[in-house]
C-alpha cells in the first residue's frame, strides 16, 4: 500500500511533465493574418494565414469566394509569399490567380472544401440506421451564400476571424434570423484548447468551427449534415479515412472517437497532412457533455469525383484540376436518435482540426493513468497480500502440525 501511495503523486506528476512537454513541443511558428492582401475591397473575403517556422512557412488561405474553402501550402522557405491577381480571381476564369513566390518553394498544397449543408428528418431512427432512403429538404448550397466582411472580425491577439453568411435565396425564410459561420482559429504552438471538445493542436495546425446558429429547421425532427470535399495532388496519394479510439474521455467527456482524413508524402520531413475531428458536436455556445450532438460521418467517396465550382482551390490548383489531383468526399452528420438538442437552443458548433505532420493523438490523461495505476496495482497488493497470508498461515498450518511429528 505504501508503493502505491508513493506511485500515485509520481504518475500525476509524469502525466503533468508530459502535458507541459507536450504544450511547449519545442515548435513556435511567428503567425501573422492578413485580410484581403493587395486588395481595398471587402466584399469579398479572403483571409492570409502566415506561419513561418524556422526554415519552413505554412500558408492558409481562407476564403468564402466560391464555397467556402482553406488552401494548405507547406513551402520549405522563410520568405516564400502569397500573391493574388485580384481582377483574375474575381472573374469568370480564376485558375492561376492565386500562388506562391518563389514556386519552387511549396513543396505540398492541399485544400479542404466546405460545398453544403443537408437537412432531413431525423425522427425515424430505424429507417436512418438500415441506411434507407432519409426524406431531405432542399441542400443549402455555401457557394451561393453572401458572406460578411471578415474583416472586423480579425484578431490578432487572439489568432481568431469568422466567416458568417446567409443563403441569399433562403425560401423558406430559414435565414431571418439564423447565420452559418466558419470560425477559424490559428496557433503559434502546441497546446489544448480550453472549450470542449478541447483538441489538442500543434504549430502545423489551424482549426475551423462551423456553426448554425438560430438557422430554423425546416421539421419537427431536424438534422443537419455538412459535406466536405478535399483535393489532393497526385503524389500525395489517396486520403485514407482513419478512426482512432480510445477507452480515456477525460478531455472530451463521453466521446471515444476521434476520426481523420489523412495523405501526404511520407517522404518528407512535414509528413501527412490532416483534417482530424472529434465525433461530437455541441448544441449550446457553452459546450457541455449534456449539450453533446452525436456525430457520425459517410465512408470517404473518392471515385470519379469532382470539385464543384466556384472555389479558390480552382484558383490555386488551375484548369488540370480533375486529372492531376484527387479528390475525395465525406458527409459529417449531426444528431441521431439523441433527442432533440438543436431545436433546444437552435444551435450547432462542431470543430475540426487541419494541419501538416503528424496528426495530434491523445495521450493518457493523468487522471486515467492514476485509475489505471490503482487498478494495477490493486490486485499486485492483494496478491502480495495474499500471498503474505497464505505464508503465515502456513507457518500456522505447520506449527500447528509440528507437535504431531
Ligand atoms: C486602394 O485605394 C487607394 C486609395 O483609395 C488607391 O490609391 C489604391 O490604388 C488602391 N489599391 C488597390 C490595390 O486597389
Ligand atoms: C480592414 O480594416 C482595417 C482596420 O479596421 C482597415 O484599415 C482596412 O482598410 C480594412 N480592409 C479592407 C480591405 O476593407
Ligand atoms: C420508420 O421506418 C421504418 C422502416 O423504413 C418504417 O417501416 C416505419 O413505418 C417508419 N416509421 C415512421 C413513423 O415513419
Ligand atoms: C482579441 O482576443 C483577445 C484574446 O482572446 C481578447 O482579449 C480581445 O478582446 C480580442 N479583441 C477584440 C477586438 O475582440
Ligand atoms: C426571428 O426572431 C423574431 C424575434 O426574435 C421571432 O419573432 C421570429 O419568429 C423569428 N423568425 C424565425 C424564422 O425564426
Ligand atoms: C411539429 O410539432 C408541432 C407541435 O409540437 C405539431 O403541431 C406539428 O404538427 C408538428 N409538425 C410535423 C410536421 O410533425
Ligand atoms: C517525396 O516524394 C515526392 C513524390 O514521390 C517527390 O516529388 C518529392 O521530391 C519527395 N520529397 C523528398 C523530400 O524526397
Ligand atoms: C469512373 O469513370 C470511368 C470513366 O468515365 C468509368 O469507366 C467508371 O465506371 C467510373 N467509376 C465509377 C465508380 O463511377
Ligand atoms: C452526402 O449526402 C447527400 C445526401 O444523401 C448525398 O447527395 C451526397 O452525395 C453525399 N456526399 C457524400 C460525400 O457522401
Ligand atoms: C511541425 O513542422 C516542423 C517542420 O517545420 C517539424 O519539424 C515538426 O516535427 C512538426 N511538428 C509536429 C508536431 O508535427
Amino acid at each position: 500500500p505504501g508503493g502505491s501511495r508513493l506511485l500515485l503523486p509520481g504518475l500525476w506528476l509524469l502525466g503533468s511533465v508530459s502535458c507541459l512537454l507536450g504544450a511547449a513541443g519545442g515548435d513556435r511558428r511567428k503567425v501573422t493574418l492578413h485580410y484581403n492582401p493587395g486588395s481595398n475591397s471587402s466584399s469579398v473575403n479572403l483571409l492570409h494565414v502566415r506561419a513561418v517556422g524556422r526554415s519552413d512557412t505554412l500558408h492558409y488561405v481562407w476564403s468564402s469566394i466560391g464555397a467556402p474553402t482553406v488552401l494548405l501550402i507547406y513551402t520549405r522557405s522563410e520568405r516564400s509569399a502569397l500573391r493574388v491577381n485580384w481582377a483574375k480571381l474575381l472573374s469568370a476564369s480564376p485558375a492561376g490567380a492565386i500562388w506562391i513566390e518563389p514556386p519552387g518553394s511549396v513543396v505540398y498544397a492541399t485544400a479542404v472544401v466546405f460545398t453544403k449543408v443537408f437537412e432531413y428528418n431525423g425522427a425515424n431512427a430505424s429507417a436512418l440506421s438500415k441506411g434507407q432512403e432519409e426524406p431531405f429538404y432542399p441542400p443549402y448550397d455555401l457557394a451561393g451564400f453572401s458572406w460578411q466582411s471578415v474583416n472586423h472580425t480579425v484578431n490578432q491577439t487572439a489568432l481568431t476571424a469568422q466567416f458568417q453568411g446567409v443563403d441569399t435565396s433562403d425560401p423558406g425564410g430559414a435565414f431571418r434570423n439564423g447565420t452559418i459561420s466558419f470560425q477559424v482559429t490559428a496557433y503559434e504552438q502546441g497546446g489544448r484548447d480550453g472549450p470542449l471538445p478541447r483538441l489538442l493542436h500543434t504549430a502545423n495546425s489551424s482549426k475551423v468551427e462551423f456553426i448554425m446558429d438560430k438557422v430554423a429547421p425546416r421539421g419537427n425532427s431536424s438534422r443537419f449534415m455538412l459535406e466536405v470535399v478535399t483535393v489532393e495532388e497526385k503524389g500525395g496519394g489517396h486520403k485514407r479515412l482513419q478512426s482512432v479510439r480510445s477507452i480515456d474521455d477525460e478531455y472530451t467527456p463521453t466521446i471515444f472517437e476521434m476520426a481523420q482524413l489523412v495523405s501526404g508524402p511520407r517522404n518528407d520531413s512535414i509528413g501527412p497532412n490532416f483534417f482530424q475531428w472529434k465525433t461530437t458536436a455541441y448544441g449550446s455556445r457553452d459546450a457541455s457533455r449534456e449539450n453533446a450532438i452525436r456525430c457520425r460521418y459517410s465512408p470517404l467517396q473518392t471515385a470519379n469525383r469532382t470539385l464543384p465550382g466556384p472555389s479558390i482551390a480552382h484558383a490555386y490548383f488551375g484548369e488540370g484540376l480533375g486529372r492531376s489531383h484527387s479528390v475525395a468526399a465525406i458527409n459529417i452528420s449531426f444528431g441521431g436518435e439523441d433527442g432533440e438538442v438543436y431545436a433546444e437552443k437552435g444551435y450547432l458548433s462542431w470543430s475540426a482540426l487541419l494541419g501538416f505532420g503528424t496528426p495530434p493523438e491523445d495521450a493518457f490523461s493523468p487522471l486515467v493513468m492514476a485509475i489505471v495505476a490503482v487498478g494495477l496495482g490493486t490486485p499486485v497488493v492483494l496478491l502480495l497480500a495474499g500471498g503474505l497470508v497464505v505464508l503465515f498461515a502456513r507457518r500456522k498450518h505447520q506449527s500447528q502440525y509440528e507437535p504431531i511429528n
